[in-house]
């Protein structure tokens, strides 16, 4: 279960609380991986109180260093403590027109050769009743992988994200009927990339407008292997249900 926590809290302070909430909750289940990609400037101080939760981030550059101001690379996020990074969230790709899938493709390759696991974000902006959405998110995914070795398969997830579904002015969270039907999909064609077996080991998630009251049913119904969770992270108390509800 991954907390995206986008751009909040506003402080620091804010951020360790609602890592202590969560590393509590934590404490009460047994079978569930925790992520929290938390914005920047709170990593380093999010690193020295997390036990169980792992560090992410919500983005890595694809140069390892040099003259790309207001840039960070994955490597400085991994000296942080930083274990997964989010890559081609629909945020990102909105507002950063130049987020296109063949820069996408080259953050997860710089990612994946410094040693972190890449959460991989795709999803259809309109899901339009001629199903091109599943031509949409083919595409996102085979360009976006282009080039990745099998070998990196234990290091990536994908994310589920359709755009309409994500953030305060969505229209509804996913059914997760139909969320199983992309999912399928989505499995299909990373069969297609890394063959049957290596492509299992991939984990897909769903987000958009996860909350307390539907996490359960996308992880028993909608053949998703865990939640990228937006809002729903950024409450104590809610995501600590969610995390519980998830541990069966
Ligand atoms: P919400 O859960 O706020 O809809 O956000 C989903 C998301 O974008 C997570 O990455």
């Amino acid at each position: 279960i991954i907390a995206n926590w986008k751009m909040n809290p506003d402080t620091s302070d804010k951020a360790v609380t609602l890592v202590q909430t969560i590393e509590q909750a934590i404490t009460g289940i047994s079978d569930v991986e925790v992520v929290i990609a938390s914005p920047f400037p709170f990593l380093s101080s999010i690193a020295t109180i997390l036990t169980h939760a792992k560090l992410g981030s919500q983005n890595a550059f694809w140069e390892d260093k040099g003259a790309y101001t207001g840039e960070i690379s994955a490597d400085m996020i991994k000296n942080l403590g930083v274990k997964y990074v989010l890559i081609g969230h629909s945020e990102r790709r909105q507002d950063h027109p130049e987020e296109t899938n063949e820069i996408i493709n080259k953050k997860i390759i710089k990612a994946l050769k410094n040693g972190l696991k890449i959460i991989f974000c795709i999803g259809e902006r309109e899901r339009d009743t001629k199903g091109c959405y599943f031509h949409f998110i083919k595409k996102e995914i085979l360009e976006g992988l282009e080039g990745i070795d099998g070998k990196e398969a234990d290091n990536i997830i994908i994310a589920y994200e359709p755009i309409w579904a994500i953030g305060a002015k969505a229209q509804r969270a996913d059914r997760p009927d139909d969320t199983l039907k992309i999912v399928d999909f989505i499995r299909e064609v990373l069969s297609s990339i890394f063959g049957k077996n290596l492509s299992r080991k991939i984990p897909v998630l769903y987000g958009g407008s996860v909350d307390a009251d539907n996490a359960q049913d996308f992880l028993k119904n909608g053949g998703v292997q865990g939640l990228l969770v937006g809002r729903s992270s950024l409450d104590g108390k809610i995501f600590s249900k969610i995390l519980k509800d998830a541990d069966v």
